[in-house]
């Protein structure tokens, strides 16, 4: 417990994720309990905050507090008269979806597409689907400080100064060609506004100095300026080596908890393992890395802080 704050920050004790317990979100952080959640989240990744009881608005104020929220280019399910929180749900009302009913069910990076890559998500549980007692739909999270760690010496090597193109298209396509999503094609004007673009393989985390594995295979395409078959080995290796057990926490939803993830130092997969009649709602506010990294460097060049 932290005699200034108040707020005590409880590990989860799998090597990522901790419990921030003691902070009301409905009312603005003040300087201190800022700190204090930079620090968690530099140390532990993942954050969840229990029993929080937020409106969209106190969602969005929040997550701003730690970079510019994203609007998403999939332009469906946004929060009226505030397009960058986004609703997840399964639910259905006249007959018609109230949110995205399989956002990320595979593993991936949010925004790794994008020019500014993401620093926070930021998702409000307002229903957890639930059978026999025990809640569904867990979101699992893999520790790429410790991804990279544990890389072999050669592969580090390799993957030094490298860069990787990341295609929003990648995630969008596979959830509809591999798992019947619902959702449209992407129109033109989408793929223009998130074209491809190259991100380094490893970064220097702009908070805890760490090394980081900024690879997922949801949006990773191809090393860039390398041989299409050995890159196609080499990210076929990082991608299994990822998601190994040893790296991944589960974190099982409880209503009411706000959970907070670092996209610079993990990847992530929701499952979709419950049903209709198990209904699962979330309110979603993203943002980007521009407050985290250096001035000028929250895109392509991440990488300025990979060689700072
Ligand atoms: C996301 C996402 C996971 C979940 O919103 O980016 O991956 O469990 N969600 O809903
Ligand atoms: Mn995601």
């Amino acid at each position: 417990m932290s005699e200034a704050t108040g707020i005590r920050v409880v590990p989860s004790g799998t090597g990522l994720a901790a419990s921030v317990e003691g902070l009301d979100l409905s009312r603005p952080l003040d300087e201190a309990q800022w700190q204090t959640v930079i620090d968690a989240i530099a140390a532990h990744g993942v954050l969840r905050f229990p029993a929080q009881q937020l409106t969209s608005q106190q969602l969005f104020e929040f997550s701003s507090r730690f970079g510019t929220p994203e609007i998403n280019v999939g332009g469906m399910f946004q929060e009226p008269g505030l397009p960058q929180v986004m609703i997840l749900s399964n639910i259905q009302r006249d007959g018609k979806p109230v949110g995205i009913g399989d956002a990320g069910q595979d593993w991936h990076t949010d925004m790794s597409y994008s020019g500014t890559v993401a620093f926070a998500n930021v998702l409000y549980a307002l229903e957890v689907p639930q059978r026999d007692g025990q809640p569904l739909g867990e979101t699992r999270f893999s520790d790429m400080a410790a991804a990279y760690d544990t890389l072999p010496d050669d592969v580090k090597a390799k993957i030094e100064g490298r860069t990787a193109t990341h295609d929003f298209e990648k995630f969008w396509e596979m959830m509809r060609r591999e798992k019947g999503s619902p959702r449209p094609p992407l129109t033109a004007a989408q793929r223009a506004a998130k074209p491809p673009v190259s991100h380094p393989l490893v970064m220097r985390h702009p908070l805890s100095g760490r090394r980081t594995l900024y690879a997922n295979p949801g949006y990773a395409m191809f090393v860039d300026g390398m041989d299409r078959a050995e890159s196609d080995a080499l990210l076929a290796f990082l991608f299994e080596h990822q998601v190994q057990q040893r790296f991944v926490h589960v974190h099982r939803w409880t209503k009411g908890d706000l959970l907070m993830w670092d996209n610079l130092r993990t990847i992530h997969k929701a499952i979709g393992d419950y049903g209709p009649t198990e209904p699962r709602l979330i309110k979603r506010c993203q943002v980007m890395a521009d407050k985290v990294l250096p001035q000028g460097t929250a895109g392509a060049a991440a990488s300025a802080s990979v060689h700072a």
